[in-house]
C-alpha cells in the first residue's frame, strides 16, 4: 500500500513536471521563435524549418549546437546564445509535443 502510494506520488510529480516544462516551453516559444517557426511550429518565413512534431533529442542537440557555435547560423546562434539548458529543454519538449499528421 506504501509503495504503491509512493509510485504514484513519483509518476504523478514526472507527469506534472513533464506538463509544466512544456507549458514553460511554449510560453516562451510564442514570444521568441514563432515569428519565424510559426505558432504551432509550421514555419511562417521562408527559410526557417518547420519544428513541430520534431524529436525531443533532436531539437534539444541542435539548440546547444546553435547555442556553442558549433552548428553556424547567423540567425539561430544569437538566439540560442541567451537560451538557458531549461529554456531548451521546455522549448524542445513543446515542439516535440505538437502532433503532425502525415498522409
Ligand atoms: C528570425 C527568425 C527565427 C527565429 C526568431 C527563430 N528561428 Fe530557429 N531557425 C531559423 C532559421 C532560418 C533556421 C535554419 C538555420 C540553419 O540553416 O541552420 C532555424 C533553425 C532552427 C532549428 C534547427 C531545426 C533543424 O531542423 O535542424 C531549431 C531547433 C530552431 N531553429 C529552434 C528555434 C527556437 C527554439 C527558437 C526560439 C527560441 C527559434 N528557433 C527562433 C529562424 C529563426
Amino acid at each position: 500500500m506504501k509503495k504503491t502510494a509512493i509510485f504514484l506520488t513519483l509518476l504523478l510529480t514526472a507527469l506534472g513536471s513533464q506538463a509544466n516544462d512544456i507549458a514553460v516551453g511554449r510560453a516562451k516559444a510564442d514570444t521568441a521563435c514563432a515569428l519565424c517557426h510559426g505558432a504551432k511550429g509550421i514555419a511562417s518565413m521562408p527559410g526557417a524549418p518547420n519544428l513541430a512534431g520534431q524529436q525531443h533529442i533532436y531539437l534539444v542537440e541542435q539548440l546547444k549546437l546553435y547555442r556553442s557555435g558549433a552548428r553556424p547560423n547567423a540567425v539561430m546562434n544569437v538566439i540560442a546564445k541567451t537560451l538557458t539548458d531549461a529554456e531548451i529543454e521546455g522549448l524542445s519538449q513543446w515542439y516535440a509535443s505538437i502532433a503532425v499528421k502525415v498522409e
